[in-house]
C-alpha cells in the first residue's frame, strides 16, 4: 500500500531525470568543503595520523547507518524532513524542522568560507598572499584584527563576492530540481573530478610528500586514548556525508518510486570518503613538502585550524616556483566547485519543506527562504567577525544542531517505534538489491545511538564547563547557543503551525 500510495503521490512533485542523476546530485551535496577544507584541518588538529581510524570507524557505526535512514525516510514519504518524519512518529515534524533550521543556520557560513574560496582562485594569480600568507588572510583580507569583540565594520573586498555567491545559489536553485540542482551537479561535478585528480597528482610529485603521507597514515595510539579526537570524528562525519540534518532525506524524497536505495547509498559514501581521503593524501602531501623546506616535523609546519586551506596551500603554492599559478587555480577552484553543489544542496532542505508546509511555489520559496537568508548572511559575514562566526558557529551546529538531530532521527524510530524502523527497512529491502537485514538495526538501536548520546553528552557538557576555544562567552552565547536556541524555538513553532 506505502508503495501504491508513493506512486499517486509522486505526480505532483518534482524528480530526477533518472538514478544516476540522484547520485550526482547526493554526490555533490556530500562531497564539498566538508572534504576538501574542513577534513584535514579537523584531522591536522586531531593528531594527523591518529584522526583516520576514528574517522573510518564513524563512517562505517555511524554515517553509513544513517545515510541508509535518511534515504528510507525521505523516500518512503516523499517529503522534506518536517513532512517525512510527522509521517514516520508523533512530534517527528519538530525534529523536521529542527533539521530544517539546522540547514538554514550552516548555509549561512558556509556562503562565507565559500567566498573566500572564489576570491582565493583569483588571488592565485601571481599569489597576492606575498610572502606571509597567514598576516594576508587574518589581516589584510579578512581584516580579523580590526574586530576585537563583535564589531559592525564592513570589509568591501569581502561584500560583493559573498553577494555573488548567494546570487549564483538561488539561480540554480530557481531552475529547480531538474533544470537547476540536477543539471548544475552534472556540470559540477565531471569538473570537480578533473580538477582535483590533476591536484592530487601534482601534490604528490612534491619533494618530501612522502613525509607528510607517513604522517597521514601511521596510526598514533596514544593520540586516539583522547576521547576529544573521537568527538570530532563523529562530529565531522554527518556533516561530510550531509545526512542528519536533512539533505538526505530531501534529495532522496524526489527519487522516482522504484529506485535502488542502498546501492545509491553505498556509491555516494564511498565517493564521499574517497574524496575524503584523497584530499588528506593531497594536504599532507603538500605539509611533507613544506616540512622538507623547513626542516621540521609534519605536524609543527603550520598552525592548524580553520585556516588550514588559505595559509598553508598558499605558502604551498608560493614554494612551488613555475607552476605556482596553476597548482593554486586547481586547489581554489576544486573547493569552490565542491562548495557550491553543497551550497545548493543545503538550502534546498528549507525551500522543499517550505512548499511541502505552505504550498508556495518554488519561486516564492526560492525568494523569501534564499533571499532571506542571502540577507542575514551577507550582513554577518562580509563584516571583520567573519572568521570568528565561521569558527563558532560552525563548531556548535555541528556538534549539537547535526549531532542532536540525527540522534533523535535514530532513536525516535530504534528505541520508541520500532514498528516504523521495520516499515522503513522492509521499505528499502523491497526496491534494493542490497537488503538491510537485522544488522542494521541493531547497529542503529545500539552502537550508533548510544555512541551519539555519550558524544552529545560530553559536548555539551564540555561547552557548559569550559566554553569553545579561547571567544568570549558573549559571542559564544549569542553565536554558539543562540543559533542552537534558536532553532529549538523554529522547530517548536513551525510544528504548531497549520498546513496550507
Ligand atoms: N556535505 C557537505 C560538505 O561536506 C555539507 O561540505
Amino acid at each position: 500500500p506505502v508503495y501504491i500510495f508513493r506512486c499517486i503521490m509522486t505526480d505532483s512533485r518534482e524528480n530526477w531525470t533518472s538514478r544516476s542523476g540522484f547520485i550526482i546530485a547526493a554526490v555533490g551535496s556530500a562531497v564539498g568543503l566538508g572534504n576538501i577544507w574542513r577534513f584535514p584541518y579537523v584531522a591536522y588538529e586531531n593528531g594527523g595520523g591518529a584522526f583516520l581510524i576514528p574517522y573510518l570507524l564513524a563512517l562505517i557505526t555511524a554515517g553509513l547507518p544513517l545515510l541508509f535512514l535518511d534515504y528510507a525516510t525521505g523516500h518512503r514519504s516523499t517529503g522534506s524532513p518536517p513532512k517525512a518524519y510527522r509521517a514516520l512518529f508523533k512530534g517527528g515534524e519538530t525534529l523536521g524542522w529542527w533539521q530544517v533550521c539546522v540547514c538554514i543556520i550552516i548555509g549561512l557560513y558556509y556562503a562565507s568560507v565559500l567566498t573566500w574560496a572564489g576570491s582565493y582562485i583569483y588571488f592565485s594569480i601571481g599569489q597576492a598572499w606575498g610572502s606571509d600568507p597567514e598576516s594576508f588572510f587574518f589581516n589584510t583580507y579578512l581584516q580579523t584584527s580590526k574586530a576585537s569583540g563583535f564589531d559592525f565594520q564592513f570589509v568591501s573586498h569581502l561584500l560583493w563576492p559573498i553577494v555573488g555567491i548567494w546570487t549564483l545559489t538561488l539561480v540554480i536553485l530557481y531552475g529547480g530540481v531538474k533544470k537547476g540542482v540536477e543539471l548544475s551537479n552534472k556540470i559540477f561535478m565531471p569538473l570537480l573530478f578533473v580538477l582535483f585528480t590533476v591536484l592530487v597528482i601534482q601534490s604528490l610529485r612534491l619533494p618530501g610528500a612522502a613525509e607528510g603521507l607517513n604522517a597521514f597514515f601511521t596510526p598514533n595510539w596514544s593520540a586516539m586514548m583522547d576521547y576529544k579526537v573521537w568527538l570530532a570524528a563523529y562530529g565531522h562525519t554527518f556533516f561530510s556525508l550531509s545526512v542528519g540534518f536533512g539533505i538526505m532525506v530531501t534529495y532522496s524524497s524526489y527519487l522516482k518510486p522504484k529506485t535502488n536505495l542502498t546501492g545509491s547509498g553505498l556509491i555516494v559514501g564511498f565517493a564521499n570518503a574517497s574524496t575524503e581521503i584523497l584530499a588528506g593524501i593531497g594536504i599532507f602531501a603538500a605539509l611533507g613538502f613544506m616540512a622538507h623546506a623547513a626542516g621540521k616535523e609534519v605536524q609543527d609546519v603550520v598552525s592548524g585550524g580553520i585556516g588550514l586551506a588559505f595559509i598553508a596551500f598558499p605558502k604551498i603554492i608560493s614554494s612551488l616556483g613555475a607552476g605556482a599559478d596553476l597548482f593554486g587555480l586547481l586547489f581554489f577552484s576544486s573547493l569552490f566547485v565542491a562548495g557550491i553543489s553543497s551550497m545548493v544542496s543545503i538550502l534546498e532542505v528549507p525551500i522543499a519543506a517550505m512548499q511541502d508546509k505552505l504550498k508556495w511555489s518554488r519561486k516564492k520559496a526560492v525568494t523569501i527562504i534564499g533571499g532571506g537568508s542571502a540577507f542575514v548572511s551577507v550582513i554577518l559575514f562580509s563584516s571583520v567577525n567573519a572568521i570568528k562566526l565561521v569558527d563558532i558557529v560552525d563548531h556548535f551546529i555541528n556538534n549539537i544542531g547535526i549531532i542532536g538531530g540525527a540522534l533523535l532521527s535514530i532513536i525516535s524510530v530504534a528505541w520508541f517505534k520500532r514498528s516504523a524502523l521495520i516499515e522503513l527497512r522492509d521499505h528499502v529491502n523491497r526496491i534494493s538489491t542490497i537488503q538491510l537485514g537485522k544488522g542494521w538495526d541493531f547497529t542503529l538501536t545500539v552502537i550508533t545511538s548510544l555512541i551519539l548520546l555519550t558524544t552529545l553528552s560530553m559536548t555539551v557538557f564540555n561547552l557548559v564547563k569550559n566554553g569553545y576555544d579561547t571567544y568570549s562567552m558573549s559571542l559564544q552565547g549569542i553565536f554558539g547557543w543562540g543559533s542552537v536556541i534558536f532553532c529549538a524555538v523554529v522547530a517548536v513553532v513551525l510544528s504548531k503551525m497549520k498546513d496550507r
